[in-house]
């Protein structure tokens, strides 16, 4: 059979959006996003019997800001699995998701992540350090995958055990989801580890945040096991993968864009811009779903109360009408305004940490010779919504001695 042309491709996925097209990859994405959003204010997708979709900055924003009317309790991953659980606390509206959030919160907080510094930057340096010394390495199995498990297992207090599994439980979880009929492929191996975790954590109670979570309460009454099992899986999943993919992407950004690595290195104070940048530029969490609660008008079109809506974050961070050379990785922004930790009542809870984490891998890399590439990384959707890198290859220029 022929393959379609991928002008073809790009020309079905603008009129009829759909994220897990065999298709679908992230360079592809790009041009699927600028048509969208180059087309009109609001797409409407004939895929999983009709959604609606919203790619203008305005639009996604005040959709994110609006929870009474874009609720993401019916499930914010599609297609589903039946008996997958709802992950915490995204997939609940307020009230739920405040109780669940105000228990989920106090391992993130800013204060928090500043006293994890020093064990952070020992983390970092130790997983830095033998790349160095080879002369190479692959910055995403040896960096970006390792780092971002080992800080929320640190922030969280999931054992060595729990953290050495989590990975390859998530991967099984994204590949199976959209696809299999019913959970039973996935999460019996996450509920079984949870629950090691959990009888752990109140038979051996130690000083980390889940010896805490386990006694609390919700609405007066302790939490149950099941409570405890969705937020962990929010835990486990929305904290290391799209720490892991984004690290991916700003370490890539480093190698791709000349001269960048030498800048930071002479002007530390811009590493906060590079890390916001790149999840401007490179959103690792591509998209966002809600469904609607009303009739909503958006740019003269009525979408319909009871409506699958997808929020497209990635092509509203290259909305030229909010930030001019939208396709530019440019230190010069300003303001954070871009939408890779969403915004309102869902906004990332471990943002602080994770740019804490990046910040500190910048300090760590800036102490060593520069690097460059040494050979193409894969750049792919995991599960139609987390863009993720097979590997990175890099190639440390020893010759130029230590920067500092
Ligand atoms: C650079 C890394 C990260 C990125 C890009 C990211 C991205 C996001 C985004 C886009 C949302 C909002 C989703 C929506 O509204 O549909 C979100 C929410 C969330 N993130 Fe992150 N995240 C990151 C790191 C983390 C870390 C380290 C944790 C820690 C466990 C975490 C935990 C959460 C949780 C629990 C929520 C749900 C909050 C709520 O519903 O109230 N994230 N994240």
């Amino acid at each position: 059979m022929k393959a379609e042309r991928e002008e073809d491709v790009v020309e079905q996925l603008i009129s009829d959006f759909d994220h897990h097209h065999p298709r679908f990859d992230p360079d592809l994405a790009c041009l699927v996003h600028r048509g969208i959003r180059n087309r009109s204010r609001v797409a409407f997708s004939r895929a999983y019997g009709g959604v609606w979709v919203l790619s203008h900055y305005r639009d996604v924003e005040a959709a994110l800001r609006d929870h009474e009317t874009f609720s993401s309790a019916s499930g914010v991953f599609f297609p589903r699995a039946a008996g997958t659980p709802p992950f915490a606390p995204l997939e609940y509206d307020p009230p739920r998701q405040t109780a669940f959030r105000t228990l989920m919160k106090p391992p993130f907080t800013p204060a928090r992540a500043r006293q994890l510094e020093p064990e952070l930057r020992r983390l970092v340096a130790d997983l830095v350090e033998p790349i160095v010394a080879r002369g190479c390495g692959d910055l995403v199995a040896e960096l970006a995958v390792p780092l971002p498990l080992a800080v929320v297992s640190l922030a969280v207090g999931f054992t060595d055990a729990a953290q050495r599994r989590i990975r390859d439980l998530t991967s099984n979880t994204w590949a199976r989801m959209p696809s299999d009929e019913s959970a039973e492929g996935f999460w019996p191996q996450f509920a079984e580890l949870f629950q090691e975790e959990i009888r752990r954590a109140r038979e051996q109670p130690g000083d980390d945040y889940l010896s805490t979570l386990v006694r609390e309460t919700i609405d007066g009454r302790p939490v149950t096991d099941e409570e405890l099992h969705v937020m962990m899986v929010g835990f486990a999943v929305a904290g290391h993968e799209t720490s892991m993919n984004a690290l991916s992407h700003l370490l890539w950004q480093l190698a791709r864009e000349p001269g960048l690595q030498d800048r930071l290195s002479k002007r530390p104070e811009l590493m906060p811009a590079a890390v916001e940048e790149t999840l401007r530029l490179w959103t690792p969490v591509d998209h966002g779903t809600r469904f609607t609660t009303r009739d909503v008008e958006v740019g003269g079109v009525v979408i319909p109360r009871g409506s699958r809506v997808i929020l497209l974050a990635g092509a509203a961070n290259r909305d030229p009408a909010e930030f001019p050379d939208p396709e530019r990785f440019r230190l010069d922004r300003g303001l954070v305004r871009h939408l890779g930790f969403g915004t309102g009542v869902h906004f990332c809870i471990g943002a602080q940490l994770a740019r804490t984490e990046f910040l500190v891998v910048l300090r760590e890399l800036a102490r060593h010779p520069g690097y460059e590439l040494f050979g193409e990384p894969r750049r792919f959707y995991e599960n139609g919504r987390h863009i993720c890198f097979d590997r990175l290859p890099v190639r440390f220029r020893a010759q130029l001695g230590h920067r500092r």
